[in-house]
């Protein structure tokens, strides 16, 4: 059984960076991807799961709906997955392109090494003869390390798209067309403007799977650079920045406190109802995905969204440049 590449070395190096410059900014943040240990990665795959975490159910409609006609279009060779997490949606992709004949290799690609692992092993088990190539590395660095025969279709679903601030987004879109070759494939994953409420709720639900699945990145400082946030002393809210059209997670602090980061050799204070920006999740209309996949170098080819409107699909072409 071939092990995964891993890519990523000192975790506590790195969250040490993230953690000196994102906690000394005046609006303290740290980067989405410290959510994801192994119960971080746990906890995402309950949410998935949750009534008012809809972006999930969303796109499985459509993926079950498109899967052959993905499979049409690009003949796929290679199914490549940013974040693929559980890639439990991502069967649907690789039951279509099976079916129809081209598929060799899937590279599942995850910061969080348990999660791969998980899924590499459950893919393996249920689609003998397919080679799986998983990665553990950082879809931001580690690109250009991706196997894989051409034509290759890299699929990045589940929103995580929205997690870019935008400046970094259309950044990121570019690396991704810089690694394929024209007329190569992106399926892009993209939840949809809708109303407020909806939208808080799916981040803030009524079980508080969500607030504990925001404060496990707390557990993840204190794990890697031995620090001592204590849990209780913050609460996860759900804010829509209407302006932004994003969702903005936050852990607000209910007292004044000092945190000992020793990791990072710093000691951090919070002030009462001060809060850490600990992701944001944007929302997207289709003229604008539209007009970034453009501006990326990519074409769009087809667009499908759910019955309710509620999510986005879009499926681009890497496009030839001068
Ligand atoms: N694709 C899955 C999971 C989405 S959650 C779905 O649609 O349900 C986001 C996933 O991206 C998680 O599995 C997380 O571990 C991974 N992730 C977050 N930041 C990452 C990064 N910088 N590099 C690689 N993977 C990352
Ligand atoms: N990519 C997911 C999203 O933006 C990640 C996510 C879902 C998330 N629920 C969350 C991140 C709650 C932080 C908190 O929908």
């Amino acid at each position: 059984m071939t092990e995964p590449d891993v890519h990523l070395d000192d975790q506590a190096a790195a969250l040490r960076a993230d953690v000196r410059y994102g906690f000394s900014a005046a609006q303290k943040w740290l980067p989405a991807k410290w959510f994801y240990d192994a119960r971080g990665s746990e906890l995402f795959e309950e949410i998935t799961r949750l009534p008012e975490y809809y972006p999930t159910r969303a796109e499985r409609e459509i993926l079950t709906r498109e899967a052959g006609e993905i499979a049409r279009v690009t003949g796929a060779h290679t199914l490549v997955e940013l974040g693929s997490g559980s890639s439990e949606k991502t069967r649907l992709l690789l039951d279509g392109l099976r079916e129809h004949g081209t598929l060799k290799t899937f590279v599942p690609l995850d910061v969080s090494a348990s999660a791969l692992e998980e899924a590499v092993a459950a893919i393996r088990a249920d689609y003998p003869g397919l080679s799986v190539r998983g990665v553990v590395g950082d879809f931001t660095e580690h690109l250009g390390l991706l196997p894989g025969e051409p034509p290759r279709l890299v699929a990045f679903l589940g929103g995580t798209i929205g997690n870019f601030l935008p400046a970094d987004r259309v950044k990121f879109l570019r690396s991704v067309r810089d690694v394929l070759t024209p007329g190569e494939w992106l399926l892009l994953g993209t939840d949809l403007v809708k109303d407020p409420d909806t939208l808080v709720r799916a981040y803030d639900d009524a079980a508080g799977v969500t607030a504990q699945f925001d404060l496990n990145m707390l557990s993840v400082v204190n794990e890697l650079l031995g620090a001592d946030f204590d849990l209780g002393g913050f609460g996860h809210e759900s804010y829509w920045d209407a302006e932004n059209e994003w969702i903005e997670m936050r852990l607000r602090a209910r007292r004044d406190m000092v945190v000992r980061i020793p990791g990072a050799g710093m000691d951090v204070r919070f002030e009462e109802g001060e809060y850490i920006r600990t992701e944001i999740s944007a929302k997207f209309r289709a003229a604008g995905v539209a007009a970034e996949l453009t501006e990326s170098g990519f074409a769009l080819e087809r667009w499908w969204t759910d019955g309710q409107q509620r999510f986005g699909v879009s499926l681009a072409k890497a496009v030839q440049e001068e």
